[in-house]
């Protein structure tokens, strides 16, 4: 009897490890009326005295350690691999999902809208040299923009510098493309500025050109009435103030009316109704020109904005730093905005 029941010990013991059984199959062979315990237990009543003493213990041990494993099984805790049953409507293990950057979010829109108007995409390399990001574009040579305190310059070089605007990609468009040109320039640009909430070393622009015979101011105006309209609502409203820029002429700087308030004035918009959004101006004749197209003939505009500032408008970012410092807990915001 002992020897039967350290066999079967074993078995039970074995089939708990390969876990290839299934509860009611195990309760059947070892713990139903005619299984192999039960059995043990009708071979039990026959023993003499000694050997009930020798094998009293066993027999009851045996049969609560199959009780436990029948239970296990039961439980699930042991699973059949064999036989498995997968409930296919539970709900799955969700995993993290990661979410569109807020300034590429903001982008991507401000590239669809002037897509409607038929501007193709345009790119150019950051690291530029001084005839594209300066001299091209009408700055003087002892314009301050080219000051060691604004511009990066790369490996002691003055003639090569890190780009402080995408105007550069304008410059490289029209030397390389015959008008009509209409085309937008997203990227990344650099100045020599202290990080703080408000300024960065580097950050992200979006520059428009249209080139054709007769474009004119009033063009620029409806083009950016359009944008404004698209991007802020359908009540936004505009306005355009004199301002300089070396590569227009005239030159002016867009505000829209407060999307925070309305317009009515509150802390955002200093409780003026407006915020300034762009730069924007006809095209000089001399950067024309320069670029080998006959100012006679052909007339254009451009716009230069920060995508940063209208990311802040959009979703009113307090400290610029958090674009670029990666933290997951402000990009997750971001998921519902794509
Ligand atoms: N490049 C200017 C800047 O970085 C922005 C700008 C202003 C671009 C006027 C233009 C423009 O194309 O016409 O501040």
């Amino acid at each position: 009897m002992k020897e039967i029941i350290e066999k079967l010990t074993e078995e039970i013991n074995q089939l708990e490890l390969s876990k290839t059984v299934d509860a009611e199959n195990f309760r059947l062979k070892y713990l139903s009326k005619k299984g192999l315990i039960s059995v043990l237990f009708d071979d039990f009543k026959n023993l003499d005295t000694d050997q009930k003493k020798v094998s009293g213990k066993p027999l009851n041990d045996l049969k609560n350690y199959a009780q436990n494993v029948w239970e296990l099984l039961k439980a699930g805790s042991v699973q059949s691999s064999g036989d498995e049953k997968i409930d296919l409507t539970l709900p799955g293990v969700e995993l993290p999902v990661g979410s569109r950057h807020p300034l590429s979010i903001v982008k991507n829109e401000i590239i669809e809208i002037f897509n409607r108007l038929g501007f193709t995409i345009s790119e150019g390399p950051e690291i530029e040299d001084d005839w594209h990001v300066f001299s091209a574009l009408n700055f003087p040579p002892d314009h301050p923009a080219r000051d060691m305190q604004d511009t990066f310059f790369v490996s002691k070089n003055p003639d090569i510098v890190l780009r402080t605007h995408t105007s550069s990609v304008q410059v490289r468009v029209m030397e390389n493309q015959k008008p009509p040109i209409r085309t937008i320039s997203p990227g990344r640009v650099y100045r020599n500025e202290a990080i703080s909430a408000r300024a960065h070393c580097f950050f992200h622009q979006i520059e428009g050109l249209y080139i054709d015979h007769g474009v004119s101011f009033a063009d620029l105006k409806q083009t950016l009435l359009y944008f404004a309209r698209e991007m802020f609502g359908e009540n936004t409203e505009i306005r355009l103030r004199p301002s300089y820029f070396p590569f227009t002429e005239p030159s002016a700087e867009m505000d829209i009316s407060c999307n925070l308030c309305g317009g009515k004035g509150c802390a955002f918009c200093k409780h003026t109704g407006w915020v300034e959004i762009l730069g924007c101006g006809m095209v000089d004749p001399n950067v024309l020109e320069y670029c080998g197209i006959n100012s006679k003939e052909f007339t254009g505009f451009a716009f230069g904005m920060g995508i940063e500032r209208i990311t802040n408008l959009k979703f009113q970012v307090k400290d610029l730093r958090m674009f670029s410092e990666n933290d997951v807990r402000f990009l997750d915001q971001f998921k519902s905005a794509l």
